[in-house]
C-alpha cells in the first residue's frame, strides 16, 4: 500500500513539500492551525508567490491525493508525519524560537500510530531532534523521529523539492531509514545522493549549508569595499576567481546583500546555539559576516547621501524592488525595505515599485509609498535606486525613462544593471563595489 503522509505547518516548506510529495503519488494531508491559510490552500491557492506550485498544489487536489485541515485528528491514518512549522528569531534574541515545533511535536504525538514516523524538516538549533525524539518517546514509545532538512530556495522551492541536490536524513536506526528511502524512491531512482547521518549532523548540515552561503555573499562584499577603497571592480573580480572550480561563480553577486526568512536568522541562531554549546569561538566569524552584510545597506545610503550632497529632505527617492530577492513576494528582512525606510527616515520621499512583493511591504512598511508602475515610481525622481534585481528592471530603456526623472542619476545595489547601457543613454551610474566611470 502506497504510504499515507501529513505535513504539518503549511507555510513555504509544508505547503510546497506537502503538494511535491502528493506529486509523486503519495495521499498527502496538510495541516496548519491558520484556518485563513488553509482555506485558501484547500481551494488551491497558494497565500505566497512561488512560481509553479499553484498549478501543482491545484492539479494535486483534483486529482484527490493532497487536501488541507486545521484538524489535527486529521493526521492519525498517516505513516509518515512531517514537522514543517517555522522557527523565527526570538523577540529579545538572536535565539530561534522553538515554540511552534515544540507545539507540532506535542500535537502529533498522541495521535500518531505504532510503527510511524515523525520527521523533522524545520531549520532548529542542533540538540532539538534528540530532545524532541525524548520527548515522543515518553508520551508515545511505538512511534519513532527521524530529521530530515529542506534546502529549498524560494523562487525555486517546486524545483529543488522534486530535483534537490541532495538529500540528507538524520536516524538513529535503519528502519527509520528505509522508510524514508520508500517515500523517496523516485530521487533514489534518479540518482540523487542519499546520506544518512546521525541526528545532530543532520541537522547542523542545513546552517552549515546557510552559513556557508552567507559567508560567500558576505566575502564578496567585504571585496566590493575593498574594491571601492582601491578604485578595482568587484563584478570583475568575482567573475574572474569564480572560474576557479573550487570557488565557484555562483553566490559571488556583489551588493547590498543577504535577506529573507532564512540567512539572516539561521546564522543568528547558529551562533546563539554555538554558545550555549561553549563552542561561541567556532563561530565568531559570524557575527563579522552578519556586520559586512548590514553595513551593505549602509553603503547604500552613504552612497544615497553623497549624490544628494547630504541633504535628503524634500527628495524624492524612487526605489526599484521591495522582497528580499526576485522572483519570491517575501519582505522578511529585506535589505531594499530596510534602506527604504532608512532613507525615509531622513526625510526624503521613498516611492517603491515592486512587481509582486507590494502587499506583503505595505504591511510591514505602511509608511512608505508603493506604487504598481515603473513610470510612475520614477516620475519626478532626484535619484532612483536599484534594490532587487527583477528581470522586467533590466528589460527598462534607460533612454525612454530619463525623461521621467527629475535628475538622471541610478544607483544599482545589485549589480545587476548594464552600466554601459545606462550612462550611454545619459544616466550617472552608481554601484557598490565599482569606481564612478561618470
Ligand atoms: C536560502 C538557501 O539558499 C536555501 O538553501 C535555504 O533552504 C533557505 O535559505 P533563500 O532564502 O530562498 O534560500 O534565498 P537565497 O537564494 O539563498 O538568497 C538569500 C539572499 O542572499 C537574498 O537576499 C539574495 O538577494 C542574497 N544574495 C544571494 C546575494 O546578495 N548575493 C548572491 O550572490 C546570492
Amino acid at each position: 500500500m502506497t504510504l499515507r503522509v501529513s505535513v504539518i505547518g503549511t507555510g513555504y516548506l509544508g505547503a510546497t513539500h506537502a503538494a511535491c510529495i502528493a506529486s509523486l503519488g503519495f495521499q498527502v494531508i496538510g495541516v496548519d492551525v491558520d484556518p485563513a491559510k488553509i482555506e485558501l490552500l484547500a481551494k488551491g491557492k497558494v497565500p505566497f508567490y512561488e512560481p509553479d506550485l499553484e498549478d501543482l498544489l491545484a492539479s494535486e487536489i483534483s486529482a484527490g491525493r493532497l487536501s488541507f485541515s486545521t484538524d489535527f485528528s486529521a493526521i492519525k491514518d498517516a505513516d509518515i508525519h512531517f514537522i514543517c512549522v517555522g522557527t523565527p528569531q526570538q523577540a529579545n534574541s538572536l535565539a530561534a524560537d522553538m515554540r511552534f515545533v515544540n507545539a507540532a511535536l506535542d500535537a502529533i504525538a498522541p495521535l500518531a500510530k505504532p510503527g510511524t514516523l515523525i520527521v523533522g524538516k524545520s531549520t532548529v538549533p542542533v540538540g532539538t531532534a534528540a530532545r524532541l525524539r525524548e520527548r515522543l518517546l515518553k508520551v508515545n514509545p511505538a512511534v519513532d523521529l527521524a530529521w530530515n532538512p529542506e534546502f529549498l530556495r524560494e523562487g525555486f522551492a517546486v524545483e529543488d523539492t522534486l530535483r534537490p541536490n541532495r538529500l540528507v536524513v538524520g536516524v538513529t536506526n535503519d528502519a527509520a531509514e528505509s522508510k524514508l528511502k520508500e517515500l523517496y524512491k523516485s530521487n533514489l531512482d534518479a540518482g540523487t545522493p542519499w546520506i544518512r547521518a546521525d541526528l545532530p549532523t543532520a541537522e547542523l548540515v542545513k546552517v552549515a549549508a546557510n552559513s556557508f552561503l552567507a559567508t560567500k555573499i558576505s566575502f564578496i562584499n567585504a571585496m566590493a569595499e575593498i574594491c571601492e577603497a582601491a578604485g578595482g571592480d568587484v563584478t570583475v573580480l568575482a567573475k574572474a576567481i569564480g572560474y576557479d572550480p573550487r570557488i565557484g561563480n555562483r553566490f559571488l553577486q556583489a551588493g547590498i546583500g543577504f535577506g529573507g526568512g532564512c540567512l539572516p536568522k539561521d546564522i543568528r541562531a547558529f551562533m546563539a546555539r554555538a554558545g550555549e554549546l561553549g563552542a561561541e569561538q567556532a563561530l565568531e566569524f559570524l557575527r563579522e559576516i552578519d556586520s559586512i552584510n548590514l553595513r551593505a545597506r549602509a553603503r547604500v545610503i552613504e552612497l544615497v547621501r553623497k549624490d544628494l550632497s547630504e541633504d535628503l529632505r524634500g527628495k524624492k527617492i524612487a526605489v526599484l524592488g521591495a522582497a528580499f530577492k526576485p522572483d519570491s513576494d517575501d519582505v522578511r528582512d529585506s535589505p531594499a525595505l530596510d534602506i527604504s525606510a532608512q532613507i525615509q527616515a531622513a526625510g526624503a520621499t521613498v516611492v517603491v515599485h515592486d512587481p509582486k512583493a507590494i502587499a506583503n511591504a505595505e504591511k510591514r512598511f505602511p509608511a512608505l509609498s508603493f506604487n504598481q508602475s515603473i513610470d510612475a515610481t520614477l516620475d519626478g525622481a532626484d535619484l532612483v535606486l536599484h534594490l532587487t534585481e527583477w528581470k522586467i528592471y533590466r528589460e527598462i530603456d534607460p533612454s525612454k525613462v530619463k525623461g521621467l526623472v527629475k535628475n538622471p542619476t541610478i544607483i544599482d545595489g545589485r549589480n545587476a544593471l548594464d552600466r554601459d547601457k545606462w550612462i550611454a543613454a545619459g544616466w550617472k551610474f552608481r554601484a557598490l563595489g565599482r569606481a564612478d566611470l561618470n
